[in-house]
């Protein structure tokens, strides 16, 4: 999912797929965090090959991320019955669709217009559906007032780089979030710089595994975003594959702080 801070071997499929020809997708916002000068080819960036893949191919992203699923601990240690949640970098919804149960009103901010459309469409077909906004929005620019929700969580979409949280954006994360509410930061990428700021750290044991529709799929979708592990999804016949094989941290912690009353 989103990796910055990554081996320069890694996402190379997906990185093939696109040139710098189709950076004018992104909008000024997004250019400006995106983009940096003398870094701005997604041949040789990973990060902004998932940028355009979430623009250009979103149906493509919401595949890989309905079929890699979050671990039940993480999702069971969310809070249940809050008045309002914000989640940020919402995508397609893999974790939204866990929290309309839990909230009165679930605002899900996104700034990808793809994903959004995606988005706002499984919402309308889902039980409590109804109880979420979908909002445009950066996690440095949330689109809600001081102290808005009982919990602000992300999910596989914050990191330290400015362009994807970083300071600002965890600074207006805690914004958003009311005295005694949880900020939760949902398979984290660099733990150590979250809890350097106050945060806890909590995994949840047990192997895991994502489940591709077929066999088949496991193919085509290791072959673009693991290359690495197509050659034994191949080889084996896979159609559930472990994450040991994907050759990364599944996505089973999550850090937290909760603000002081
Ligand atoms: C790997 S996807 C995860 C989506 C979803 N949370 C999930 O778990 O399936 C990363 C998400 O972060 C969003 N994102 C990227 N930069 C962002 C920013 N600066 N502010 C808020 N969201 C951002 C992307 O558009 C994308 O939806």
């Amino acid at each position: 999912m989103t990796r910055p801070e990554v081996p320069a071997r890694e996402g190379l499929e997906l990185r093939k797929r696109y040139t710098p020809a189709d950076l004018g997708v992104f909008t000024p916002d997004e250019a400006r965090r995106y983009v940096s000068p003398g870094d701005g080819d997604p041949r040789t960036n990973v990060v902004l090959a998932w940028e355009l893949l979430y623009r250009l191919e979103p149906k493509l992203y919401d595949r890989l991320a309905s079929v890699e699923r979050l671990h039940p601990g993480v999702v069971g240690w969310l809070p249940r019955h809050v008045d309002r949640i914000a989640e940020v970098g919402a995508g397609t919804g893999r974790l939204t669709m866990e929290l309309i149960g839990r909230a009165r009103r679930v605002v899900a901010v996104e700034p990808a217009m793809p994903l959004r459309r995606i988005l706002t469409r499984k919402l309308a077909g889902a039980e409590h559906g109804t109880r979420a906004r979908v909002r445009h929005g950066f996690f440095d620019q949330l689109p809600l007032p001081d102290d808005y929700a009982d919990l602000v969580v992300a999910c596989s979409a914050f990191t330290p780089t400015a362009g994807h949280g970083g300071e600002s954006g965890l600074a207006e994360m805690e914004r958003a979030c009311r005295p005694g509410g949880s900020v939760v930061i949902i398979w984290p990428n660099r733990t150590d710089w979250l809890t350097a700021r106050g945060y806890q750290y909590v995994c949840f044991p047990g192997p895991m595994s994502v489940a591709f529709g077929s066999y088949h799929e496991a193919v085509e979708l290791t072959g673009i975003f693991y290359p690495r592990a197509a050659g034994e999804v191949r080889r084996r016949g896979l159609r559930t594959v472990p994450f040991e094989v994907l050759g990364i941290n599944p996505p089973c912690d999550l850090a937290f702080k909760v603000l002081p009353r």
